[in-house]
């Protein structure tokens, strides 16, 4: 950490300062962010939403944010010179009179000029009008501008978007976040592939049998049925994370580790993915969804999803991709798994046994390990299932690591874009999913705390998920 640079002088402007995740991410994010000496050396944090507040008012709920969702201890002083960088402006996509008032104001106390970063942490429905407002008030310039996903909720609303966007702000000035870029594990496959001699040459499809992306969670959607209705597992978490982790796993070696080599290398992946066959997915809704607050009576939102994906190029042709994700499961995990296929000379008996596996962990910190067949000791020759495992903690100091949000808002301060993703990827992907928009298939009911709906080990035998472990 000593090393990261420290921003220049900036006013940030949290745009749905109220909401779920500045509650839990992006509040105690950029305390944690002020604690490591990595927010830019005067400040000042806006927080806007419709909600009229006083800015005690919003020192107080951030305080109780970062009380409940911080990872580190708050010692008052810290508190103290954090919360003088806070203040408050409500906003209404029709006028944003108070803001602009207040974003002057504070750009005059720490005088840094217009240079801004606005964080739009709000729901597709209402970014377009946040973004319009945002080059009517003037607010885009000097700006960068950090865009939550999902990026849109289909190929022409993305569209769309891309053009609002656009009109406000030059491409360079675009931050689109997917949080799950900012996860160790994932950027470690990057790491694991290209700095290492092992991995690569075994990383197609002579080598690999299928890959798995597997992000179960035990969470409920708690109190946001307003956004996970208009959004479902599908968009919330596949076109999103999971296919952005999927681009990791695939690309082709990138020319250098450069922001515009990378999301290159990344976008062509997406170029050569399939069109999504609805015959080829399976969606769920766990029992007891339509009566949580806010759900519409017979409502079709999936909150679980498992899919095959193809990937139509030399490295990948004929693999399949098997993505799983949903709500109120047995386990919450973020596991991606390489299996291998086994190998040509069958010298042991051992047919009934798993393939060789790469797991990749994406807890935060995370790990990966190796599944392996190995000889049970004792006077037969008989092969059994190891394991070699990787935890960060045992190779590495982890008391300094930031947390995604926390890696990703400082680098959006810093300008840095390489872990951001870009408009022709997202519409590409939605491109991809046009097919299962248009026909998806009835959503299937699945009892909590299970694995979701029995066609989903239907869709990958007779290869088995990996998780439940063992
Ligand atoms: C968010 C989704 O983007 O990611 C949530 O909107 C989901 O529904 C969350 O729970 C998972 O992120 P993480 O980092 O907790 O795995």
């Amino acid at each position: 950490m000593k090393h990261a640079p420290v921003p220049d002088d900036r006013v940030i402007v949290l745009f749905g300062s109220t909401g779920d995740l500045a509650r839990r991410k992006l509040l105690p994010g950029l305390f944690r962010l002020a604690v490591a000496g990595l927010l830019p050396r005067s400040c000042r944090i806006i927080g806007t939403s419709r909600k009229s507040l006083s800015n005690e008012e919003f020192r107080t709920f951030a305080r109780a944010a970062v009380d409940e969702f911080g990872r580190c201890e708050v010692a008052e002083e810290a508190w103290r010179n954090f919360a003088r960088l806070l203040s408050y402006a409500p906003s209404d996509a029709g006028d944003f009179g108070v803001l602009a008032a207040t974003v002057e104001r504070a750009e005059a106390e720490i005088g840094s000029g217009p240079r801004r970063l606005h964080y739009l942490s709000v729901p597709p429905a209402a970014m377009v009008r946040i973004i319009e407002a945002l080059g009517r008030a003037g607010l885009a310039e000097g700006a960068r501008v950090i865009v939550e996903k999902p990026f849109g909720t289909d190929l022409a609303s993305a569209r769309r978007l891309n053009a609002a966007v656009h009109l406000a702000f030059d491409e360079s000035q675009v931050f689109r976040i997917d949080h799950f870029l900012g996860k160790e594990t994932v950027q470690n496959i990057l790491a694991l592939r290209f700095a290492n001699g092992l991995f690569e040459p075994a990383w197609n499809r002579d080598h690999i049998d299928h890959v798995q992306i597997d992000v179960p969670e035990t969470l409920s959607i708690g109190s946001r049925a307003g956004f996970y209705e208009s959004t479902g597992a599908f968009r919330d978490m596949v076109v999103t994370h999971l296919f952005q982790v999927l681009g990791f796993v695939a690309m082709e070696p990138p020319a250098s580790l450069d922001a515009k080599a990378l999301v290159d290398e990344k976008v062509r992946v997406f170029r050569s993915l399939e069109p999504l066959d609805p015959t080829r997915v399976v969606r769920g809704q766990y029992e007891g969804y339509l009566a949580e607050d806010g759900v519409a009576p017979g409502s079709q939102t999936d909150t679980f999803v498992a899919l095959e994906v193809r990937i139509d190029n030399a490295r990948w042709a004929g693999v399949p991709f098997y993505l799983r994700t949903g709500k109120r499961l047995a386990e919450g995990r973020r596991v991606t798994t390489i299996a291998f296929k086994k190998p040509r000379l069958r010298m042991f008996d051992g047919d009934g046994f798993c393939p060789n596996k790469l797991v990749f962990d994406l807890a935060d910190p995370g790990g990966i390990a190796v599944e392996f067949l190995a000889k049970v000791p004792g006077a037969a020759m008989a092969i059994g299932p190891a394991r070699m495992a990787f935890a960060y903690e045992d190779s590495f100091c982890t008391s300094n690591r930031l947390e995604a949000y926390e890696r990703l808002i400082h680098d959006a301060l810093i300008g840095d874009r390489t872990l951001f993703t870009r408009a022709d990827g997202i519409e590409r992907l939605w491109e991809v999913a046009t097919p299962l928009l248009e026909s998806p298939p009835p959503v299937q009911a699945y009892p909590a705390g299970t694995w979701g709906p029995g066609a989903a080990d239907d869709l990958v035998a007779p290869r088995r998920w990996h998780l439940p472990d063992g």
